[in-house]
């Protein structure tokens, strides 16, 4: 998929990675990028205030805000489905209220968004979703059980989207990192790309047209692990 030139739309785009993936498409000659926020207020004005930039509210979980953004932004060419929450707790222990809002953030919300761009996609092909992941998808860590499995299931309706879209001219796009140095970890003792890194690999694997992207060491380490032998990464990570 061609960056330069593109029109993207970025979820969850107000801070984090999200934020680092719009500087990278604007820095990569995309000629249009929608930031989107569930409060647009959040988006830092120096970026709203770039003309190549449209700011528009948007929450995952929200069918009719889902619906006024793919109408807002009927031009979009590159959808990356980024926003995303993480609850901590176990397998057994979790709070299943958190299972729920992650799935129905993680896993839902990407598929409404997802659904919603496919018309919008398809009438401004070649287009592509990238779907901001996880490596943790592929395999669980323990204490985040309910954010393991709804990113296990937007891997799947990933593959999903894939093939149902294959011959439409939308590429569907996996990225798999590992920990990032964001909010979401902010607390947690791992090993943590800069976002910065992470995004400038993301964009350049769906500049060269990648279909999986494994965007920093670690991921790119376990990620060999895992197309050898899923249940070493299992091992591996659970341990
Ligand atoms: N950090 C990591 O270690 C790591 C590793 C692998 C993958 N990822 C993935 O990378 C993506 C970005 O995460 P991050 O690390 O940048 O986390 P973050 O700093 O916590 O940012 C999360 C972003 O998602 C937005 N969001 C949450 N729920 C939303 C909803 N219902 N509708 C729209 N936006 C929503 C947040 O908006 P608000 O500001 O309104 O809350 C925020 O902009 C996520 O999909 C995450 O799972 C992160």
């Amino acid at each position: 998929m061609k960056v330069d030139g593109s029109i993207a739309l970025v979820t969850g785009a107000n801070r984090g990675l999200g934020a680092c993936l719009v500087a990278e498409l604007l820095a990569r000659g995309a000629s249009k990028v929608y930031v989107t926020a569930r409060d647009p207020h959040r988006v830092a004005s120096v970026v709203s205030q770039d003309p190549k930039v449209v700011v528009l509210p948007l929450d995952v979980t929200d069918q009719s805000s889902v619906d006024a953004a793919a109408k807002a932004a009927p031009d979009v060419t590159l959808l990356v489905n980024n926003a995303g929450v993480l609850g901590f707790g176990g397998v057994l222990d979790g709070d299943l209220d958190l299972f729920q809002r992650d799935m129905l953030t993680n896993q839902i919300g990407l598929l409404r968004v997802s659904r919603a761009f496919v018309p919008v996609l398809a009438a401004n092909a070649p287009g592509a979703i990238v779907n901001v992941l996880t490596l943790i998808a592929l395999a669980p860590v323990g204490g985040m059980a309910a954010y393991c499995a709804s990113k296990a299931a937007a891997h799947s309706i990933t593959q999903s989207l894939r093939a149902e879209l294959r011959g439409r001219g939308i590429e569907v796009i996996g990225a798999y990192p590992g920990g990032i140095d964001t909010d979401m970890l902010a607390g947690v003792e791992a090993e943590k790309a800069r976002p910065e890194t992470v995004a400038e690999r993301i964009v350049a694997g769906v500049a060269a047209g990648q279909s999986v992207i494994w965007p920093d060491d670690a991921s790119a380490g376990a990620g060999s692990v895992y197309l050898a032998d899923p249940t070493a990464l299992e091992r591996m990570l659970a341990g």
